[in-house]
């Protein structure tokens, strides 16, 4: 429903790419060379985008669908992007993962899913410090490969406005390849045994998934060989890039006007981080002037009406995402506060849980991790708290690889503590490996069966 209140004109009003500037911008790094940085945005500027306008348009519509209760959106991928893992491979994994995952959300909803990778521009990460001490020497924080090198040296802590070039180089490989390879078959229904990527260690788990990709192939077959209809669109799926929208001038660099309207086409589906959601900062300033659908990550509820006026004016279907993280201890809490603010503006959002990061723990060992218990916990009680508002939880936010890494203790594979420095390999924030991650979708897919 639109906004009865509101005038579609007014709401770009005195926006542009760079009226953020104006407001104070959180999470920005400090490069030394303002000569060097015009340098490398005016290159950014002249580049070809990433995305077109039209699939942007697309997607939004689909979520706008899945507002409405009839699709399911899945989020996920690394935590933040590395140059080094820019690898074949990779981008293989993750895309068979996501496509296993939607396959049992498919099969447990019986309602499309929307699959949105976190990747092809997830470099750049907030920190919740500008600087890091050890043994007694403080240097810049790293801030993502977006900016500058991990290394704890002085030089490599420097920004660098040239990796902003190299990102977007890597975006461009990443999505290519993944194009290439969703268009050439390997998302084809007709064989999801090329997606799989190894041996699966519980056999409860394996099972499941097996029974549920046989349900798939009969169903096609019924489809195709009794009633005739040749499933040509199953060999084919859609796959949106995300990333969070962090670096403003990197954001603004890459932003065009297309029929009268600004799509940030560097990604699909940029999203605003918990700690950049202040109303009157830059963050939102700038997102406010885009078309493309927004993601906004939701830790307190107290300012996110203020922020959803802003950014949403004429409540455009699909425009916003609310993407609630947190914590299994105090969902109970807020979220029925958020829900019950949201729902009496009169607005429809798409409701989606991150259960990833309200739930990240240091062991004693100074190690980054989250208990797969806590990430089932609140996805569990974020659909009996949905379900007790009379709201549709519509898509789940997840941080996860397509490898076998040691990031999350827990799950079926019985990760321990001691487990974690065997494959450890997150640059910021612990993962769901494979297996845990298709055990979250078998969680989902049986909630969704109910709903
Ligand atoms: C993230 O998604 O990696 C992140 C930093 O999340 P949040 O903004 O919710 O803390
Ligand atoms: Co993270």
């Amino acid at each position: 429903m639109l906004n009865p209140a509101a005038s579609l004109s007014k709401s770009a009003g005195d926006w542009s790419p760079s009226s953020w500037r104006s407001k104070p911008a959180a999470q920005q790094p400090n490069y030394p060379s303002d000569e060097k940085l015009q340098i490398a945005l005016r290159a950014l500027g002249e580049l070809p985008p990433l995305v077109t306008s039209w699939e942007i348009e697309a997607l939004k519509g689909q979520l706008a669908e899945a507002a409405a209760g009839r699709r399911f959106l899945l989020q996920g991928g690394d935590c933040a992007e590395s140059f080094v893992d820019c690898t074949g491979a990779a981008v293989v994994n993750r895309i068979k993962i996501l496509l296993q995952m939607s396959l049992v959300l498919v099969h447990g909803s019986e309602k499309p899913v929307i699959r949105v990778g976190r990747f092809a521009g997830q470099y750049a990460k907030p920190r919740s410090s500008d600087n890091e001490t050890r043994d007694g020497a403080t240097l810049p924080a790293y801030r993502g490969d977006l900016v500058n090198r991990k290394a704890f040296d002085e030089s490599s802590r420097i920004p660098d406005p040239e990796l902003m070039l190299r990102a977007y180089e890597r975006a461009a490989l990443t999505l290519n390849y993944t194009r290439a390879l969703v268009r050439g078959g390997l998302a084809d229904l007709h064989h999801p045994e090329n997606w799989n990527i190894g041996f699966i260690q519980k056999a409860e788990l394996a099972t499941e998934y097996s029974q549920i990709l046989d349900s798939v192939s009969h169903a096609l077959r019924f489809m195709e060989n009794v009633l005739g209809v040749h499933a040509e669109a199953m060999q084919r799926v859609d796959l949106f890039t995300s990333h969070e929208g962090l670096h403003l001038p990197y954001e603004e660099a890459i932003t065009r006007q297309e029929n009268d309207r600004w799509y940030n086409l560097s990604t699909h589906f940029p999203w605003i981080g918990a700690r950049t959601t202040s109303p009157d900062g830059a963050h939102v300033e700038f997102f406010r002037g885009l078309a493309n659908p927004i993601g906004m990550k939701v830790a307190e509820p107290e300012s996110c009406l203020r922020v959803l006026d802003i950014l949403d004016p004429d409540w455009e279907p699909g425009r916003v995402t609310l993407i609630h993280r947190f914590g299994a201890e105090k969902i109970q809490e807020r979220l029925p506060k958020l829900i019950r603010a949201v729902k009496g503006s009169g607005r429809q959002v798409l409701w989606c849980c991150d259960p990833m990061h309200g739930n990240t723990k240091t062991t004693s060992t100074g190690i980054k991790t989250r208990h797969f218990g806590d990430i089932l916990s609140e996805l569990e009680s974020s659909f009996d708290v949905h379900a007790s508002e009379g709201t549709y939880l519509g898509g789940v936010h997840l941080e996860l690889s397509g490898d076998d890494v040691t990031e999350c203790i827990g799950g079926a594979s019985g990760i321990t503590e001691q487990d974690l420095a065997r494959a450890y390999k997150s640059d910021v924030d612990p993962r769901l490996n494979y297996e845990q991650a298709l055990e979250v979708a078998m969680l989902i897919a049986h909630r969704l069966r109910s709903v």
